[in-house]
């Protein structure tokens, strides 16, 4: 009590199944209408987060970056997937030219790569998760950090857990 809260914490995975499992974890958190807001260099682990999110919504299809056609949806979930990679667009035009706010809703979990090369997602509505995935190849090829900032409600109650 008393002590300032960030809503932050820090996870290290050691290898790519590690990386998955914190997607999965992230999955028991949300429901429909969440944004997660995925950054991190190319080849961070971005994609492999995502498929955890995906099995752990209960499907067992695979999620793949959708870099060239910016949408991906998965229907066969507990809550439906959207998968939206925003690297090759270059303006917020394009990005709203993708219909985005049309696939967002109450009723779908929305996961979005290279989230932070367009800071006016932040004003989507939702609860959001912002994820930084970093590479640490200074310590070790295959270990990543994950940096994970919760809504307020759900970083109250993991505190409490
Ligand atoms: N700890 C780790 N976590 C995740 N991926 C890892 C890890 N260690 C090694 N890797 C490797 O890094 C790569 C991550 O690829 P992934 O497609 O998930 O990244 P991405 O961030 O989505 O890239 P892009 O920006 O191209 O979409 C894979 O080849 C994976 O095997
Ligand atoms: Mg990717």
């Amino acid at each position: 009590m008393g002590i300032k809260r960030s809503g932050i914490k820090k996870k290290t995975t050691k290898n790519t199944a590690e990386t998955v499992r914190e997607g999965v974890k992230l999955a028991s958190m949300l429901r429909g209408g969440d944004i997660v807001l995925l950054s991190g260099d190319l080849g961070a682990g971005k994609t492999h987060f995502t498929q955890g999110i995906l099995n752990g919504l209960g499907s067992d299809e695979y999620a793949v970056s959708p870099t060239f056609t910016i949408v991906n949806e998965h229907r066969s979930c507990r809550i439906p997937l959207i998968h939206i990679d925003v690297y090759r667009l270059r303006d917020a035009g394009e990005l709203y030219d993708t219909g985005i706010d049309e696939y967002i809703g109450d009723d779908v979990v929305t996961v979005i790569e290279w989230a932070d090369k367009f800071p006016e997602l932040a004003d989507l509505p939702g609860r959001k998760f912002y994820v930084e995935i970093t590479r640490r190849d200074d310590i070790d090829p295959e270990r990543r950090e994950i940096r994970t900032k919760y809504p307020d409600d759900v970083f109250a109650k993991r505190e409490a857990e």
